[in-house]
């Protein structure tokens, strides 16, 4: 209330001064392009932008598992932002503008190659059972994977012949694609084992900018222990998503402690702000 009555005072033009609470009314007055199962995208402010806020829904297998873990939205944004600027460091083009609040970020618009590309370094999930492998099995060398994104589908496991084929993208998207996956993981792999995490495998998702006559494909949609799988390395404990998958608890401990080693712990822990907010 403090707060309230000293931004009061200073505005100028009362009449134009009014509260809301949480951020559901503010978001209802934009436009929304697109609802994801964890994401809702929205009209950006400038055209060729859009916002991306991160939601506390949770879902697996293909949306058979559903929950809401609170604070996970407030984590992703902030481990997705830290990400996507540390890869932007190195030369990776991101859709990625700034981050604008405990849920939103502003994002460049791209058109999304509907292909989920994971990148695997040890055997886990899908693969151990696919292949009837030892999950934690280090692989020879990391493995690159494409699956259409189709939730009627159940995301198929698909090849390059079959992306190429089908028009999703082309070989030249495919080589980018690929090249930038690769230095993504070698990069994220050490980011992330100087912070006792192994990057057992995560998932990314590129788009098309288009600039002119130029188009550029770019990394998309966000990296954060949802979309990675991330075992510290002392213990192996998970520390991402398969402890919603598997039932394994503290899901949400287990992303703030991720943040907090990267050191981007949201200071008073990831809680939202619930009280009004003045809007002018
Ligand atoms: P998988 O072993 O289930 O195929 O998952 C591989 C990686 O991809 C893992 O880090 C989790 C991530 N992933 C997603 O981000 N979204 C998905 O829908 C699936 C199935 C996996």
């Amino acid at each position: 209330m403090l707060y309230l009555g000293s931004a009061l005072s200073r505005s100028p033009n009362r009449s134009r001064v009014f509260l809301f609470f949480g951020t559901d009314i503010a978001m209802s007055r934009r436009r929304r392009i697109y609802e994801g199962k964890a994401k809702v995208l929205y009209e950006g402010p400038e055209p060729g932008t859009l916002v991306q806020y991160f939601k506390d829904d949770a879902t697996a297998f293909n949306n058979k598992k559903h929950a809401i873990i609170t604070g996970k939205g407030v984590l992703n944004n902030r481990i997705s932002e830290y990400l996507m600027v540390r890869l932007a460091e190195i030369g990776v083009p991101t859709h990625f503008v700034r981050r604008l609040n405990m849920r939103e970020q502003l994002i460049r618009e791209v058109e999304i190659i509907p292909i989920e590309v994971v990148v695997r370094n040890v055997v886990a999930g899908s693969l151990a059972k696919r292949l009837g492998l030892e999950e934690g099995t280090p692989l020879p060398r990391s493995i690159v994977e494409y699956y259409y994104k189709s939730d009627e589908l159940g995301d198929p496991m698909v090849s390059e012949e079959h992306i190429t084929a089908f028009g999703w993208a082309s070989a030249q998207d495919l080589d980018d694609v690929m090249s930038l996956a690769l230095r993504i993981n070698d990069y994220l792999s050490g980011l992330f084992l100087g912070i006792g995490l192994r990057l057992v495998d995560f998932k990314l998702e590129f788009g098309r900018l288009y600039e002119g006559e130029q188009i550029y494909i770019v990394l998309a949609d966000e990296i954060s222990p949802d979309s990675c799988r991330l075992w510290d390395v002392e213990t192996n404990e998970k520390m991402d998503k398969d402890r919603f998958r598997r039932d394994l608890g503290n899901v949400e401990g287990a992303y703030q402690e991720v943040a907090r080693r990267l050191g981007i712990l949201p200071e008073g822990g990831p809680k939202d702000l619930k009280g009004p907010t003045l809007m002018q």
